[in-house]
């Protein structure tokens, strides 16, 4: 026999308590429980029905079916799923809202409809006009893509089971579909784990590779249960920053391929267009010769990525001066100026230091400090670095200086983009440094310094 009784469950955390409370014991966010009905199994029916399973070696080839790819024919996509999606996965797509994930999933789906696919773009955000609009100012409004405005999950894992022909569906967004067995409210934790549930299992029977939409809460993490992450095959983000036109498809979890790589687009009149050479794209506006200014030779993944970097050291009229940083770590920041003052005697306390990654990029890698540490001494000698230069490093506390991956493939970018001098960590061999470019290898940071022409 079904009984319903009442829980009340943590919209961060999935976390279930029996009884209401202001704060959630499981992740400590406030007001986040809310009231969910639950169906509970009583009497006969909750006795252990189960059923022995079969055990297969697990050297058995797997099935050719499902290790195929459908390569989406959009290269910055496929490089972060790693080649493209696999039929019968799901795949969960995070971002900030308007940052363009409707977009890009029409982008793909018209794409791949184009290319002779069976594919659907099912809406429980905007009506249908609103997205032919859109597929007309994207310039795909004849591709024979599906295209439905529904909500009610029950009806759309139905018509994915039927059409087994179905190459991919997009969902947009998980968090407005609701299954009707269910009491509690559509974006409701138990009704976007059940709906994702029974959405994943019709898109496995018809094997179709199944995309949801997620909304991000104002932390950034995906709104809804942290479960829904779980569910899923893969889960990517696509970031930016809302005033430059630039948009980042990074991969937080994939159980088909790395997780380290991205996609660079560009948000333009006429929707999101590929960018296959991200370092030109952020190297675009850059002038020579300003003082405080220092190319990163970064990686994202197997890509290297060069970006600018700024600095500005000016004297503070406040007790504790500012430090303002925008695309970087600001505990890293204090932990390399502190590295300069104390053991290379640049002047950085009473100063105030603004540092900025250009382009809204942010820079996760320890790399980038060798880079941070010249444009803050070219800013504090108001002189600008050599020109066509190229940095990077990690830095230690004792101000040595530190191998990081990959150095070759950072040097090769910075060649082929014209760069004609590399400051970088001594590396055991040297043969691979290209031949237009002359590599300065300091061992400390105060060698760095003596290579730049000293604090003046
Ligand atoms: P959208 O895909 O609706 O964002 P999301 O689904 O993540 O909320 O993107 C909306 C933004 O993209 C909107 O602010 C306008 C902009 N945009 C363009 O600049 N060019 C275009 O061709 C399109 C379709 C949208
Ligand atoms: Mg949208």
């Amino acid at each position: 026999m079904a009984r319903s009784t009442t829980l009340y469950s943590c919209q961060g955390c999935g976390a279930t308590a029996p009884k209401w409370a202001g704060k959630c014991d499981a992740c400590g966010a406030w007001n986040s429980l809310v009231e969910e009905r639950v169906e509970k199994q009583t009497g006969k029916g909750a006795k252990s029905t189960g059923r022995s399973i079969d055990l297969t070696p697990l050297s058995d080839a797997p099935s050719a079916q499902k290790v195929m790819r459908l390569a989406t024919g959009m290269a910055e996509f496929d490089r972060v799923t790693g080649g493209g999606l696999v039929p019968g996965s799901a795949l969960l797509i995070g971002g900030d809202p308007g940052i363009g994930k409707s977009t890009l999933l029409l982008q793909l789906v018209t794409k791949l409809a184009a290319a002779g696919r069976n594919t659907a773009y099912i809406t429980g955000e905007e009506s249908a006009d609103q997205v032919r609009m859109r597929a007309a100012r994207l310039g795909v409004a004849s591709v024979p893509a599906g295209l439905a405005t529904a909500t009610n999950a029950a009806d759309i894992a139905e018509t994915v089971r039927k059409d087994t022909t179905l190459d991919l569906v997009v969902i947009d967004s998980i968090q407005t579909m609701y299954l009707p067995g269910l009491d509690s409210a559509p974006g409701t934790v138990s009704q976007v784990r059940a709906s994702a549930h029974e959405l994943i299992r019709a898109a496995k029977v018809s094997n179709a590779a199944v995309i949801f939409v997620g909304h991000v809460t104002k932390d950034g993490a995906i709104a809804g249960p942290r479960v829904l992450e779980h569910m899923v095959d893969a889960v990517l983000y696509f970031e930016g920053d809302r005033s430059h036109h630039f948009r980042l498809l990074r991969g937080v979890k994939n159980r088909f391929g790395a997780t380290d790589e991205i996609g660079v687009f560009e948000m333009s009149q006429t929707g999101l267009q590929e960018v296959a050479n991200p370092s030109q794209l952020f190297l675009a506006d850059r002038k020579n010769a300003v003082p405080g200014t220092a190319v990163f030779g970064g990686m994202e993944g197997t890509r290297p990525l060069l970006v600018e970097i700024e600095a500005l050291v000016a004297p503070s009229s406040l007790a504790s001066p500012r430090r303002n940083v925008v695309g970087w770590d600001s505990s890293r920041l204090a932990m390399l100026t502190a590295v300069l003052e104390a053991r290379c005697g640049v002047p950085l306390s009473g100063r105030d230091i603004f540092l900025n990654v250009a382009g809204g990029l942010r820079i996760q890698e320890p790399a980038a400090d060798l880079a941070v540490a010249a444009a803050l001494i070219s800013s504090v000698n108001a002189r600008p670095l050599p020109e066509r230069a190229l940095f990077f490093g990690e830095i230690a506390l004792s101000s040595e200086i530190r191998q990081v991956p990959q150095a070759d493939a950072r040097l090769k970018e910075a060649a082929k983009l014209g760069f004609e001098r590399g400051f970088m960590p001594p590396v055991r061999n040297k043969g691979t440094v290209p031949s237009s470019l002359s590599v300065s290898q300091p061992e400390t940071l105060s060698e760095f310094i003596d290579m730049l022409g000293g604090i003046v």
